[in-house]
């Protein structure tokens, strides 16, 4: 009954054709690592999300009247709210983490290079995406650092020359954050953006099957088949790594649930203080610091001294900053993918980008001090010459002999 009702359906849908070239016949280099989990964590992460929002939506308010107090009312009231609200707030920053791990693997293998440069270039789309998304729903709970953190963020529109600030007005809405934005907000975080990033989710993983998976070797498996064709050195996807994939599932839920059930706000970092807060657009906290997987950018911004009195540098370096990771593939001019068998000079290279980036990450987290500014701009630089001297390091770099076929270490 079975096969006669697929038959039925391939007749009209290519679904059999589907599962086999995704996932039963979709031959992957059978030396995947630990590293190689990360893109399926955040394949169901951007479920877990997409599935929590939705109901989430069932009770919020996008009214700045009412926003704060429905959040609240999701929190005490809404059976299991607590918990679906929990897991999206969780789940926004596991997924940061999860895919800044996902990036760093593509780094360190070489996966940006010839022939995946589309895989990351509609990666970093979807990265630059994932930051809108975070950055227009942390608006939506109306609390004091929602509310002063978009305010920020949307006034460095106006640093832009000549039409920043009728940029900024014409995001807000109004001439300060106020219930336009918070509803445009709204309609963008719920719909248009996951949109964007769902679309852009299936190009990424057809791109990197019409070209296959790398892998920690950096060697192609496509080179070396057996009689029928088969890469020597690939396994099915399914049952593979469908059920590896579902061991690193449950580590990962594992660790997820220690934070959602224990410490939810992961101690300011995941949902800052002032969050608990109702907006007041009449009383500035403090310290405004965005969520952590933004303060890398934040501190760069902060690094670059304004000019006359235009902060437009450090608007320019910040993006400069992203732009820089989409021009990789092009500027590493390594022959060799994987860091297994690059020279000293790539392996020093991103080892001094790592810390360069947890420390930006950490001094976007702490007041402008004198001290601090010193060292962004210092760490700013760093990350800078790491993209602009790659051509240079690559190419004279002392690489080791590449093996024909994956070692299976
Ligand atoms: C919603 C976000 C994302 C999802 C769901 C996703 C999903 C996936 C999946 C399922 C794979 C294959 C499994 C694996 O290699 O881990 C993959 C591979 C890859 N992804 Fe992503 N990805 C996302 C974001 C990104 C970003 C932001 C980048 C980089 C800018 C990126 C770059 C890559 C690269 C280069 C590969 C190929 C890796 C290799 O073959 O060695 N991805 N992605």
């Amino acid at each position: 009954m079975f096969a006669n009702m697929m038959n039925w359906i391939d007749a009209r849908f290519p679904a059999s054709k589907m599962w086999r070239e995704h996932l039963s016949e979709y031959y992957a280099p059978k030396n995947f690592n630990f590293w190689y989990f990360f893109g399926s964590l955040a394949l169901f992460l951007l479920v877990l999300q997409i599935v929590t929002g939705i109901f989430l939506t069932m009770n919020y308010k996008p009214d700045a009247e009412m926003a704060f107090a429905s959040v609240e009312y999701i929190m005490r009231d809404v059976q299991w709210g607590w918990l679906i609200r929990y897991l999206h707030s969780t789940g926004a920053s596991a997924f940061f983490i999860v895919i800044y791990l996902h990036m760093f693997r593509g780094l360190m293998y070489g996966s940006y290079k010839q022939p995946r440069e589309l895989v990351w270039i509609f990666g970093m789309l979807i990265y630059v995406a994932l930051m809108a998304e975070a950055f227009m729903g942390y608006l939506l709970p109306w609390g004091q650092m929602s509310y002063w953190g978009a305010q920020v963020i949307i006034s460095l529109f106006g640093a832009v020359p000549f039409v920043g600030e009728s940029l900024a007005l014409w995001i807000r809405g109004d001439f300060v954050v106020a219930d336009a934005t918070l509803n445009r907000f709204f309609a963008f975080h719920v719909i248009a953006i996951p949109l964007v990033l769902v679309a852009l989710v299936v190009m990424h993983i057809i791109a990197l099957h019409e070209v296959g998976s790398n892998n920690p070797d950096g060697v192609e498996i496509k080179k070396y088949k057996d009689e029928n064709g088969k890469p020597l050195d690939g396994i099915p996807f399914h049952p593979y790594y469908t059920v590896k994939d579902i061991v690193g599932l449950i580590v990962f839920l594992f660790l997820f649930s220690l934070v959602v059930f224990y410490m939810p706000e992961g101690g300011g970092w995941f949902l800052e203080d002032a969050n608990f807060v109702p907006a007041d657009p009449l009383k500035t906290p403090e310290h405004i610091v965005p969520v952590w997987y933004f303060t890398p950018f934040y501190a760069i911004l902060r690094a670059v001294p304004s000019i006359a009195g235009s902060s437009f540098p450090g608007v320019a370096a910040m993006g400069l900053a992203i732009v820089m990771l989409f021009l990789l593939p092009w500027l590493d001019r390594s022959p060799v993918r994987s860091v297994r068998y690059r020279g000293p000079y790539f392996r020093i290279a991103l080892a001094v980008f790592v810390v360069t980036f947890v420390m930006l990450g950490f001094l976007g987290t702490q007041p402008a001090t004198p001290t601090y500014t010193v060292m962004s701009q210092v760490f700013t630089i760093l990350y800078f010459a790491f993209f602009i001297l790659m051509p240079f390091y690559t190419k004279y770099d002392k690489d080791k002999p590449v093996p024909d076929r994956v070692t299976d270490q």
